[in-house]
């Protein structure tokens, strides 16, 4: 297994030496690392499925026409493959079996949709590693993954700014977490290996953007999938997540699971909306569907 300059100084800095694993509340630092492996073989994949599916004259024919772009790319495919290689070693010194890739189904079928599937899975695991960081006990684990956190925050930017997107386009990243997270990636898991652990976590029901202007004060179509259970309309809400908390958006039920969301100030490029039974939190308690993703311009 080869590794970088950077992560030979982590795994000297005794994160691949065996040691105990903490555990806070419900979810181990194990479970945490799991679930970031988990991430990870879906990005590594997501890639290296990218990269054999598309040359560098299919990116010059989409439009992506300096070299170093598709460089650029690769770069990332193999910053993914270094991340699932290293969280694979650390799990193993840990005295723990790591999770196996699964079988992976992405909706991408040329450059640009790969592009806009990768630039979306960037900000996903941005906001998975923030979300995670408050829950990682062990201090050598907590650098390990800020360091991983970065890099896919550069990534999340220049494949933003690829697509003409604002690089940075709020002052605070949003957080996510872990069954918020796996509800959004699920979709892209087929299958997984008998082998690999059940992680800790579950899928709410999913929640998808079918209609309208993602803009400040625009309206959005929302449609709840399979599992969303009908409710009283004046018992649902919708939350966009944010760093400093849920921020409520004024809803309207159509029926048959269709919502109308209007989009508030204060949220800005890749956002997440959940819908919850109540408005006085967005957690796991009471999210009844979603996240789903939408990208506020
Ligand atoms: C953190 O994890 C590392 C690697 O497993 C281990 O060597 C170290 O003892 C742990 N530190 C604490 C405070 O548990
Ligand atoms: C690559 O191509 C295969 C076969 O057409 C397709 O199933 C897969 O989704 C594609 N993956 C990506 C990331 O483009």
């Amino acid at each position: 297994m080869k590794f970088s300059s950077a992560l030979i100084s982590l795994a000297a800095a005794g994160l691949v030496q065996a040691g105990p694993v903490a555990r806070r509340g419900d979810i181990t630092d194990a479970d945490i690392l799991q679930y970031a492996l988990t991430l990870e073989h879906l990005e590594a994949s997501f890639y290296e499925q990218g990269l054999k599916n598309y040359t560098q004259s299919d990116f010059m024919a989409a439009g992506f026409k300096d070299s170093a772009f598709f460089t650029n790319i690769k770069m990332v495919a193999e910053d993914e493959k270094a991340h699932e290689d290293f969280l694979t070693k650390a799990l193993s010194a840990a005295g723990v079996k790591p999770v196996e890739r699964c079988t992976y189904s992405f909706p991408a079928t040329d450059v640009k949709s790969f592009l806009a599937v990768g630039s979306m899975l960037e900000g996903v695991g941005v906001s998975a590693y923030l979300g995670a960081a408050a829950h990682i006990m062990n201090a050598t684990y907590l650098s390990a993954a800020g360091s991983i956190l970065t890099v896919e925050a550069r990534h999340s930017a220049y494949l933003r700014a690829a697509q003409g997107e604002a690089p940075a386009a709020q002052p605070f990243d949003n957080p996510l977490d872990f069954n918020e997270v796996y509800t959004v990636a699920s979709p892209f898991i087929a299958s997984c290996p008998d082998s690999n652990m059940m992680l800790p976590v579950k899928a709410f029901p999913s929640l998808m953007m079918t209609g309208g202007k993602a803009m400040t004060g625009s309206m959005v179509q929302l449609m709840a999938g399979e599992g969303f259970e009908k409710m009283n309309a004046k018992d649902v809400h919708a939350a966009f997540i944010t760093a400093t908390g849920p921020v409520w958006a004024s809803i309207q039920d159509k029926g048959n699971g269709k919502f109308m969301v209007t989009v508030p100030k204060g949220v800005m490029g890749q956002s997440y909306v959940v819908l919850t039974r109540g408005d006085k939190q967005a957690t796991d308690d009471n999210i009844v569907a979603g996240p789903a993703i939408i990208e506020v311009s």
